[in-house]
């Protein structure tokens, strides 16, 4: 590896925002929660009160989290706080399951001693003639209570603030404003549909939230990094309304490593900084410049690098040509068709072992079909190159069977039952209570245990369905129902002890020579994430074991984002009829296709989506000059 450190004091910054970065968005939560804490208490000993100006959403829940510990284990007091929340849906019950009002008290107000008369949260119940009246008297009940101290803020993937929608004035107040289809896209989950998504929100306007006296905006995950950067970055433009917060004296942004990679400080340190030259480093700028500048990597020539701010790497190697084959040759190491490993062959560059030949495989998928969805080929490789594979399902994924779908197959079974004169009384009272329960459920409301049992047996058959495909056994399929995940609702309860027990037991059983995982790091709410972590906890604690020295760990990505072609390891490629089968395997996931409960803001087909990805990581190792495949499947060892 080459580490020298050039000595040379660049410190340029391109951000319009002072930027604190963390690790991961727990760290970055707690930092805040700290400062809100400091804040309360200063004020306190003052005898004012402080007045916080609060957010919902996914965002903050961490923060929240981290107050109530404040207040439970280190005696921090609300007594002394007035809130006042961003916005709510309207039309919208105070106590309906999506309401802002409701998710301030389940994460927060209901947990500290606060007097919840002074919680005020825009009402979604006020009768359309009154809204505006009613939204002068919000905007007075903040000036009375002697404005804003400290405002916490999320973005949402539009650069919305508050639902502040692109178009939205710097001078704007609170008023009734129609939401973005993106943003009631990103709440169809918590609805269970974006049929049942309200299309208007009372919010407060860009000018109210400039007028607090400090501004933390909170943005966590890949997701939002292209639109942080548009914010922190970016002109000052209502097409991104959280880039008016430029304008404000005190304002800063809290983001998570994910969330800030696209600043240019992440995305192309050496602009920005002196780097430090290691392997990775190299590979992530000289694959840069060669996009950049649109030429396969052993094209680049000294001209190149000069006029993209790598002088620094000429200097190191001398000239772009041996630049170019040494990273040539890393990209072409990471290509294998043997994700096992190659028997016989000198492994010394290549991802993996050689020995075992036959290695034990256990594959962890968080929901029935991301094993086929993001890796079905490199799957079908390890099965068909003799491995012993194991598939471990991490969860039912119940709530993404669509109800029509569920009632589909409850009739199916009555049906047959009834005409084969079959009688199981445990099992008709499932189906009957299902049922009934369909025909009366009511909008986005939370299903029965019987329900959620049927639709956990639908998706458990199309997993054994795409299994038989691939030719795993059975016996090597493992379905883990790990109970974090069975709440019923978008919203899952925390891991806990079952949840770890259940993942070491079965790494225990199969001593595998690879563990395959969801590596979505960067979701910090997400199933995928949960999952890995419940993944990751296990593999600390079994550490010590044995049968662990020869353990690997290889990360997939479960979501639809794609590792950064510099960080992949191991990119197994697949042939046009390889493609094929995987899509053919990804159809055995019948309830996830045409129209599906969680679609998210991308319309294609889960099948397309995967095609589309593996496509053009095998178009970006051609680009860089690389072999020309029809698809290439990527992965990252992590070190555990
Ligand atoms: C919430 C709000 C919104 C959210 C934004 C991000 O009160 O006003 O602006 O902060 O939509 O949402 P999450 O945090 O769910 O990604």
């Amino acid at each position: 590896m080459i580490t020298t450190n050039m000595a040379r004091n660049k410190q340029v910054s391109f951000e319009k925002m002072t930027v604190e970065q963390y690790a991961a968005a727990a760290a970055g939560s707690k930092q805040v929660a700290q400062e809100i804490a400091a804040l309360i208490r200063r004020k306190q000993s003052n005898g004012q009160t402080t007045v916080l100006g609060l957010a919902t959403g996914s965002t903050p829940k961490m923060v929240y989290r981290e107050l109530i510990r404040l207040h439970r284990e280190e005696g921090l007091s609300f007594q002394q706080v007035t809130t006042f929340n961003l916005d709510e849906y309207y039309p919208m019950l105070p106590d309906a399951l999506q309401s802002y009002k409701r998710f301030m008290r389940e994460h927060l107000f209901d947990h500290i001693d606060i007097d919840q008369s002074r919680c005020y949260v825009p009402d979604g119940n006020v009768p359309q003639e009154l809204v505006k009246a009613y939204c002068e008297q919000y905007e007075r009940m903040i000036e009375e209570a002697g404005g804003i101290d400290l405002q916490l803020l999320g973005i949402g993937r539009n650069g919305h603030i508050a639902f502040n929608e692109p178009g939205s004035h710097s001078s704007s107040v609170t008023r009734l404003i129609t939401l973005d289809f993106s943003t009631r896209i990103d709440a169809a989950a918590e609805f269970g549909g974006i049929a049942n998504v309200p299309r208007k929100a009372i919010t407060m306007g860009v000018g109210s939230i400039l007028k607090a006296k400090q501004i933390i905006l909170l943005a966590w995950g890949e997701n939002k990094a292209g639109i942080l950067r548009q914010a922190v970055e970016g002109p000052v433009n209502d097409l991104v309304p959280a880039s008016w917060l430029q304008a404000h004296p005190h304002v800063k942004v809290v983001a998570d490593e994910a969330c800030a990679a696209e600043l240019t400080r992440n995305k192309t340190p050496w602009i920005t900084d002196t780097v430090q030259w290691d392997k990775g480093m190299i590979k992530k700028a000289v694959t840069h410049l060669a996009l950049t500048v649109n030429k396969p990597i052993l094209k680049l020539t000294n001209n190149d690098y000069n006029e993209h701010g790598l002088s620094d790497l000429l200097v190191l190697y001398g000239q772009a040509y041996d630049i170019n084959i040494e990273v040539f040759n890393w990209l072409q190491h990471t290509i294998t068709g043997w994700p096992g490993g190659k028997p016989g062959a000198d492994d010394s560059n290549r991802p993996e072992r050689a020995v075992p030949a036959k290695k034990r495989v256990l594959l962890f998928s968080p929901h029935p079909d991301d094993d086929i969805i993001s890796m079905g080929g490199t799957f079908q490789r390890l099965v068909d190159q003799g491995h012993e594979v194991h598939v471990a399902y991490q969860t039912s994924g119940n709530i993404a069977v669509a109800d029509d779908e569920a009632l589909r197959f409850i009739r199916f079974v009555t049906d047959f039952n009834r005409q084969f004169n079959i009688v199981n009384e445990e099992a008709q009272a499932i189906y009957e209570q299902a049922e009934a329960f369909l025909l009366t459920k009511t909008k986005g409301a939370k299903d029965i245990n019987a329900l959620r049992y049927v639709k956990g047996v639908i998706r458990r058959g199309e997993a054994l369905n795409t299994c038989r495909f691939t030719g795993v056994a059975e016996a090597q399929v493992h379905f883990l129902n790990m109970p974090f995940y069975e709440t019923g609702l978008v919203e899952k309860s925390p891991l806990g002890e079952p949840d770890y027990q259940i993942i070491m037991d079965l790494i225990e059983k199969v001593q595998p020579h690879q563990v395959y995982a969801a590596g979505d790091l960067a979701d910090p709410h997400g199933t995928h994430k949960v999952c890995l972590d419940a993944i990751f906890e296990a593999l600390k604690r079994l550490k010590q074991q044995p049968f662990m020295k020869d353990c690997w760990l290889w990360l997939y990505k479960g979501a639809w984002a794609e590792w950064d072609i510099h960080q992949i390891e191991m990119a197994v490629p697949m042939s046009p009829d390889q493609v094929l089968k995987k899509r053919a395997g990804i159809f055995k996931h019948q309830s996830q296709k045409d129209g599906v409960v969680f679609q998210g803001t991308d319309s294609r087909e889960f099948w397309q989506r995967a095609e589309e990805r593996n496509k053009a990581t095998a178009d970006l190792y051609n680009q860089l000059g690389l072999a020309e495949y029809a698809a290439m499947e990527a992965f990252v060892r992590w070190e555990y």
